[in-house]
């Protein structure tokens, strides 16, 4: 009873504390445009140092409803067929002398890190000269991964307020409450309320790449429901034949 206690208590302590310092995103699997949109972002700036290898570019097209032409032309960039894995070209070693630590597999990141940190995450950047990148992120310390959406998000001159202000709002997709940065020192291509919606959107694709299966789980989910239905109907008949004599 204590060792249960204890475990409860060590994995529900920390989640507590740390919960003030994110800001929150309700992702929505079956937003099929916002999860295209994150897919585009994760092909085209992840995936060139991180893999997703235990996905497949062909479960992922058909999950999104991306055609496999378009799909393998537009959003595959390592030669790969539509068939194979995700994985990409950049070789362990050398990647770990650039940054310190090779980039990790990203499929089940947003599993284990939840989409309030990584969303957080993305949006954390900020100008550090200190460290050998130059940047330096408020829910991860000293990270060895460059700001690899820069030219897109701008750099924030100071410590961006994450956990604060601003959230989309998940019945509307609006975000609502500001931006976390108030003082640039790099100006994005992207508005701030426009970079936290494409952030939303690579978080959305990344939760749903963790578990393609929640897509099925809800649908099948209700098939289950509507046959117990059904099948209550006939078991209340038939309990009805069984004791229609004995009454
Ligand atoms: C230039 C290479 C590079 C690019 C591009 C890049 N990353 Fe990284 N990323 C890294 C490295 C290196 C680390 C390891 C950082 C560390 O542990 O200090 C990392 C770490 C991470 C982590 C933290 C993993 C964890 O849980 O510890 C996440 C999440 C992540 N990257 C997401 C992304 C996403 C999403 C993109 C695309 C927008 C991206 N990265 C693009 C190099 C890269």
């Amino acid at each position: 009873m204590k060792k249960l206690l204890t475990i409860v208590l060590m994995t529900l302590v920390p989640s507590l504390l740390l919960a003030g310092e994110l800001d929150r995103m309700k992702p929505d699997v079956h937003d099929k445009a916002s999860l295209q949109r994150g897919a585009a972002l994760f092909t085209n700036y992840c995936l060139g140092c991180h893999s997703a290898e235990y996905a497949r570019y062909k479960l992922v097209a058909e999950d999104l409803g991306i055609p496999e032409d378009l799909f393998e032309e537009n959003l595959i960039f390592t030669g790969a067929r539509i068939g194979e894995l995700m994985q990409i070209a950049m070789p362990k070693e050398p990647a770990e002398s650039w940054f310190g630590v090779a980039p990790p597999d990203l499929t089940l990141n947003a599993r284990v890190r939840g989409p309030d940190w990584l969303y957080s995450y993305l949006r954390g950047f900020y100008k550090d000269d200190t460290r050998p990148l130059g940047v330096n992120n408020v829910v991860f310390s000293n990270v060895g991964m460059p700001h690899a959406l820069v030219n897109e998000g701008g750099l924030c001159a100071e410590e961006p307020n994450i956990g604060g202000r601003p959230s989309v709002d998940p019945m509307s997709g609006e975000v609502v409450g500001g931006t976390a940065c108030d003082n640039w020192a790099i100006e994005g291509s992207m508005s701030p309320e426009e970079f936290d919606r494409a952030m939303y959107d690579l978080t959305n694709f990344m939760v749903y790449l963790g578990e393609p299966a929640l897509l099925d789980r809800k649908r099948i989910g209700t098939y289950v429901l509507i046959f117990l239905g059904v099948f209550l109907i006939f078991a209340w008949l038939l309990n009805r034949e069984y004791w229609k004599d004995i009454h």
